[in-house]
């Protein structure tokens, strides 16, 4: 199941690359209460970026990260993402310009997030709603 969302959110990357406009599902109010809502959605980038900082294969991008700061913008991101309503406007090109991240880096963090949604139990529509917008990113992210 793991490989298949993954192989899902691989699957929407190189959708995206091929259409720039495409726009990922929308999301509704239903859509943040199958992550739990707020008190859900804080569960989850808590677990999330556990995973990340036990992970080797990319902790090393963290290392002088302000780890409070990065849980409170990811959890408004994945609220505004999944219709929760939070205010969210960062530019991800602009904060993962000059960090070098790779494909492989990439692809490393979204296993993280699939392991954090199926730990925090996350039903499966939900998880490939969040995924398919996160693959969406990969362009303004990976920059070699
Ligand atoms: C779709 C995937 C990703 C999303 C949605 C995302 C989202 C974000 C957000 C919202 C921030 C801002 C945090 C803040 O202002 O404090 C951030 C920062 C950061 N991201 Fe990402 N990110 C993604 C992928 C990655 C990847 C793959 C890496 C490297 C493996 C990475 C490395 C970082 C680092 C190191 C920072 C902190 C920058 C700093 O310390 O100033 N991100 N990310």
């Amino acid at each position: 199941m793991n490989k298949l969302r993954l192989a899902t959110m691989i699957g929407a990357t190189a959708l995206s690359i091929g259409a720039a406009t495409m726009t990922p599902a929308y999301a509704t109010s239903d859509d943040y209460q199958a992550f739990g809502g707020h008190a859900g959605v804080t569960a989850l980038i808590n677990t999330f970026v556990g995973n990340v900082a036990g992970d080797k294969r990319i902790n090393f991008y963290f290392a002088h990260t302000n780890i409070p700061a990065l849980k409170a913008a990811l959890v408004a991101q994945v609220c505004n993402l999944e219709g929760g309503g939070c205010p969210f406007d960062m530019s991800m090109r602009a904060i993962h310009a000059h960090m070098g991240v790779t494909q492989n880096a990439f692809n490393a963090l979204a296993e993280d997030m699939i392991r954090a949604m199926d730990t925090e139990q996350i039903p499966t529509a939900a998880q490939n709603n969040l995924l398919a917008k996160l693959a969406a990113m990969e362009p303004e992210i990976v920059t070699r």
